[in-house]
């Protein structure tokens, strides 16, 4: 008989890596902690988590990055002097940034890359299928882009990553998907199954213009594909390989999220972020249009 799929309560978010992109920003801050509009980053990938069901969270940190520990610590003397200055409402939203959550944090003592930062949380996953949220990408859309992986995942019980169509002339930016569609899962046109993973390749190689964004559904197996990956020429051990022998050895689904992706660990795609979130945000959203409507360009 065959095993019932087991729910993903879990999910790692690496944050160690460097940020060289958005120096001198990050010299001394996380890039995690940068705020789009009045929250930083990460908080958007736990939002994410808890809307998708996740209740145990798992951040790399690494040197330089305790304030991320710290923004999701509980502080009742901060709650206490806002309530007693008449600020409930404030009060309980830092409350609720880390209620109902439980945070396990663990280190990376060098930046050797996003496969590496993984492996680092395979005790505290254990065998179970766990979501991974790159901490400086926002999913923003109707479904959480989590709790869309979890879907995929819930009705094949295989791994499941996000991806999104970027232009020809981009492929060499990103990992690329080689799939074939499936349109008979439930899902319509979104649903690929993965054939491979290329890491960035030409534009005359590429695959598919269908690009992995950083939202992920693993098995546990993962770790051990993880574990015989060799560094790749920058002595980074990339997640790439492990999800290409994900795709041969167990199978792995793409899903082209219905929502938009903001790179934000790039100044550009931080400022479309900022922008974008700012004028959806109910309290900011009319006066900021009306001032962008304003601007003399
Ligand atoms: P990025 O490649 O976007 O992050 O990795 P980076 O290396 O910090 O950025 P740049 O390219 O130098 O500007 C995606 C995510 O993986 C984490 C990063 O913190 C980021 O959230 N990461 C990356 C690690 O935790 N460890 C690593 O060794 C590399």
């Amino acid at each position: 008989m065959s095993q019932p799929i087991k729910r993903v309560r879990k999910a790692v978010l690496p944050a160690a890596g460097l940020g060289t992109r958005f120096l001198p920003a990050t010299k001394a801050q996380p890039k995690e902690m940068l705020p789009v509009v009045d929250k930083p980053l990460i908080q958007y990938s736990v939002e994410e988590c808890v809307a998708s069901g996740i209740d145990h969270i798992i951040i790399i940190t690494g040197r330089r990055k305790n304030a991320i520990e710290d923004h999701f610590d509980s502080a009742p003397e901060l709650e206490r002097h806002l309530e007693e200055h008449g600020r409930p409402l404030m009060a309980e939203q830092i409350r609720q940034i880390t209620s109902g959550i439980h945070f396990s944090y663990t280190r990376q003592s060098e930046a050797l890359g996003l496969g590496h930062a993984v492996l680092l949380a395979r005790e505290l996953v254990g065998d179970e299928p766990f979501a991974v949220l790159l901490g400086d990408v926002i999913h923003d859309g109707r479904v959480p882009a989590t709790k869309a992986l979890v879907d995929v995942h819930q009705k094949t019980g295989q791994g499941a990553i996000t991806v999104e169509e970027v232009p020809p002339e981009k492929v060499h930016l990103y990992g690329i998907v080689d799939a074939v569609p499936e349109p008979n899962l439930g899902f319509g046109d979104r649903l690929f199954r993965v054939r491979d993973v290329i890491e960035k390749p030409s534009r005359e190689h590429a695959p598919s213009n269908f690009a992995v964004t950083g939202r992920y559904i693993l098995p546990p197996e993962v770790f051990e594909y993880i574990e015989n990956t060799k560094p790749g020429r920058n002595g980074e051990i990339q997640l790439t390989d492990a999800l290409r022998m994900l795709a041969k050895e167990q199978g792995l689904w793409a899903y082209n999220y219905d929502g938009s992706t903001y790179d934000a660990g790039d100044k550009l795609g931080f400022l479309r972020a900022t922008v974008e979130m700012a004028l959806k945000n109910p309290e900011l959203g009319p006066s900021f249009r009306e001032y962008l409507q304003g601007l003399k360009l």
